[in-house]
């Protein structure tokens, strides 16, 4: 399909904006989600500018509240009848104090697992009515930096680090992707495909956003000169969105705009079963 609906999630920097601006060159309908108005209203007018490509809109919600991805969900099917392609791309990585959203979870695994989880879920419907719809979750070849999943334990009460709680969201966020994937297969439903990426390791704003402590700050710091721009970080993504060798493929992994292989160290069919048993309880009251 020529001109496709495509929402992108963090779309006002970074990774995100790039993939948006790359796809919006492509001629598709974008609708560029930020957290801040005016951040995502300036957004949208360079991409438009920059582009020629008038369709671009943008919605508002604070990812950390599941309150505001209901009601972004909401917004949106009031507004457009299908929806081709969903990019899960918003995340971060925290300090290196644990800190928890407003209703008291963990702010990695909310913003990096648990609201792509929801925002999926509550769009599913809007998605089915695409010809053939994907959804493309932005997770990270840090899941293989995670260490062992405690399952007594997933909001990091007891042993919080923020490379080890990205790592371990990143996991999961993958772990989530196949499961959503055989579900829908499961179900018959043959026009959504859901697969992951790695864009890379991306010198983006990601790493300075917060206080990690001594060690990643160093590191990320000595990191970013070999680390690739936003725009190289985005093709992954914006190949997994809407590459026509990809009718039909899902639940896999991608890196290099090839399908990678994911880290299954700590991987099992009851695992992922947890955790999107887990991710499904939590967010239960607005699905
Ligand atoms: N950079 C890398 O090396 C790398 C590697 C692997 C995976 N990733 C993944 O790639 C994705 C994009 O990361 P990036 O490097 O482009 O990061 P970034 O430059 O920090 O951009 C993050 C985007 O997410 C948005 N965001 C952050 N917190 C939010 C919240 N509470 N509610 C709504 N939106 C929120 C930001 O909005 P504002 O503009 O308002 O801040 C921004 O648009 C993330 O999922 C990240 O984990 C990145």
């Amino acid at each position: 399909m020529k001109n496709k609906i495509i929402l992108i999630t963090g779309a006002t920097d970074g990774i995100g904006k790039e993939s948006a601006k790359a796809l919006a060159k492509q001629g598709h309908t974008l609708i560029l989600h930020g957290r801040n108005e005016t951040k995502a209203q300036a957004v949208c007018e360079e991409i438009k500018s920059e582009t020629g490509n008038n369709n671009i809109d943008i919605i508002i919600a604070d990812l950390l509240s599941f309150q505001d991805i209901k009601r972004m969900a909401d917004d949106f099917k009031k507004k457009y009848d299908r929806l081709d392609v969903l990019i899960n791309n918003a995340g971060s990585c925290f300090g290196k104090v644990r800190e928890t959203t407003k209703s008291g979870f963990e702010k990695t695994m909310a913003l990096n697992l648990f609201a792509p989880f929801l925002l999926t879920e509550l769009l599913l419907d809007i998605l089915a009515k695409s010809p053939a719809a994907r959804v493309v979750n932005v997770s990270s070849k840090l899941h293989e930096w995670s260490g062992k999943p405690d399952f007594g334990d997933l909001q990091l009460e007891k042993n919080y680090a923020p490379v080890k709680a990205y790592g371990l969201s990143k996991l999961y966020l993958i772990w989530i992707t196949r499961h959503l994937s055989s579900l829908l297969q499961k179900k018959g439903i043959t026009n959504i495909t859901v697969n992951s990426v790695h864009p890379g390791a991306v010198a983006t704003n990601i790493w300075q956003r917060s206080d990690k402590g001594f060690i990643y700050n160093l590191l990320s710091k000595l990191a970013s000169p070999v680390m690739v721009k936003p725009s190289c970080g985005a093709q992954t993504s914006i190949y997994v969105a809407t590459s026509s060798d990809l009718e039909n493929v899902s639940g896999k992994y991608f890196a290099n705009k090839k399908i990678a292989k994911t880290c299954d160290k700590y991987y099992s069919p009851e695992n992922e079963q947890a955790i999107w048993d887990y991710c499904k309880k939590i967010t239960e009251k607005y699905l």
